[in-house]
């Protein structure tokens, strides 16, 4: 299994990635921030729950924990925010700045502090059995994420499939539509 600090840190890349992708694909910011989202919780989630205790514990680090787990709950609320705007109206491009800044924010005292007490209070082992643990929680929030589409309505997995601009649509069962959907989002 891999190191954790890698994993975490990969994942930070690939979130900026999708970053400025909902920054020049405008005709795709609705699915692109709904992606963005359920990253962003699996990613918090599996951290506060599978790597943060340990930092605070093995490496003496509460605070900084106790820091790191308020900006989770502050990018999350802005994102909560962004999702309520129109992406195409006038507001969306500055909260969506203020939104990047905060994680961008984040993710630096991460890496340049909670991640490296961590390697500096355990082992190598250690480090990738923690890779197993969050890679296996994150797994399972994206999982629960995917579920939420069984409970929707044809109609909102219809605007859904519409904005993914995913053809024959119209002629599609809810069943249909869910597995469509979904599909659009893995590639
Ligand atoms: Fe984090």
């Amino acid at each position: 299994m891999t190191d954790v600090i890698k994993l975490i840190t990969d994942d930070h890349r690939a979130m900026e990635k999708l970053f400025d992708r909902v920054k020049k694909e405008r005709d795709r910011r609705p699915e692109l921030l709904r992606e963005v989202a359920a990253m962003l919780t699996a990613h918090s989630r599996a951290e506060e729950e599978r790597v943060y205790p340990i930092v605070a514990k093995e490496a003496e680090e509460r605070g900084k924990v106790h820091h790191g787990v308020e900006e989770h709950q502050e990018a999350e609320e802005l994102l909560h925010e962004l999702e309520k705007l129109d992406p195409a109206g006038d507001e969306f491009d500055g909260r969506f700045r203020e939104f990047v800044e905060a994680v961008k924010h984040h993710v630096e005292e991460e890496e340049s502090e909670i991640l490296p007490s961590l390697r500096d209070a355990v082992g190598k082992q250690r480090l990738e059995q923690l890779g197993q643990a969050f890679t296996d929680r994150r797994e399972q929030e994206l999982a629960g994420h995917k579920a939420g589409a069984k409970g929707r309505t044809r109609d909102e997995l219809y605007q859904e499939a519409r904005e993914m601009d995913i053809s024959g649509r119209s002629g599609m069962k809810k069943d249909e539509l869910a597995e469509a959907v979904e599909r659009e989002k893995d590639l």
